[in-house]
């Protein structure tokens, strides 16, 4: 399966309603929502509330993504709120952290994506490719939105593809940060199915579908 994220971290947050509506008529089957704490990232965006409010107009999966400290502490929470997706950070839990969360996610019967920055290499989510369903590959340094795709990403989006093919994995790979109609390309071509846009999405005149983008 491919979709687009749209990331509400660019939407107008006066008319979240209406901009939740525009990601439903594009077609894209996720809202992927950033929530930071100005520790793990330099930036605060967003948290409960917002999740909450999401999930009180749409049925689109909620693809919540965790650039916090502590992401373990706010499991139930984020379920609570409405979460289908829960991501978290690989640099932000030890080992026994991760698996533990893996765990309680899976448990309550949702989805566990792991992130890594850009610094962390393919390798470091190898040992937990069996127990999750998304491995999020960050194309930017987390934190904002409309910074610069980094090319150089896409080395390690393939290694992970092809480790996932070894293992015949079924594990999704997304995307998140300078995804455009050009970067969106590349980053499919090197092995990603699930592309989150900010600016790109919400800034654009034209509504933005995954077929146009593709060229499929
Ligand atoms: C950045 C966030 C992204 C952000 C992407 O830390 O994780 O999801 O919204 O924004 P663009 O698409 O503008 O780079
Ligand atoms: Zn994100």
């Amino acid at each position: 399966m491919k979709t687009l994220a749209p990331s509400i971290l660019a939407a107008n947050m006066l008319e979240l309603g209406e901009e939740i509506k525009k990601i439903e008529a594009s077609g894209a089957k996720y809202v992927h929502i950033d929530v930071m704490d100005g520790s793990f990232v330099p930036n605060i965006s967003f948290g409960m509330p917002i999740i909450s409010a999401v999930r009180g107009v749409t049925d689109l999966v909620l693809d919540v993504h965790a650039m916090i400290i502590n992401p373990d502490k706010y499991i139930d929470d984020f379920i609570k709120c409405g979460a289908d997706i829960i991501t978290f950070h690989i640099e932000a839990l030890d080992n026994n952290r991760i698996l533990s969360s893996i765990e309680k996610i899976r448990k309550n019967g949702k989805k566990v994506g792991i992130s890594l920055k850009p610094a962390t290499k393919a390798e470091s989510i190898f040992p937990y490719l069996e127990l999750i369903d998304m491995v999020l590959v960050m194309t930017v340094e987390p934190g904002f939105g409309g910074q610069s795709f980094m090319y150089d990403m896409m080395e390690k989006v393939s290694a992970i593809k092809k480790e996932i093919e070894n293992k015949s994995l079924c594990v999704d790979i997304q995307v998140d940060g300078g995804i455009n109609s050009e970067t969106i390309k590349i980053a499919n071509e090197s092995g990603a199915n699930i592309f989150v846009l900010g600016t790109a999405f919400f800034k654009s005149a034209d509504p933005l579908r995954l077929e146009s983008l593709l060229g499929e």
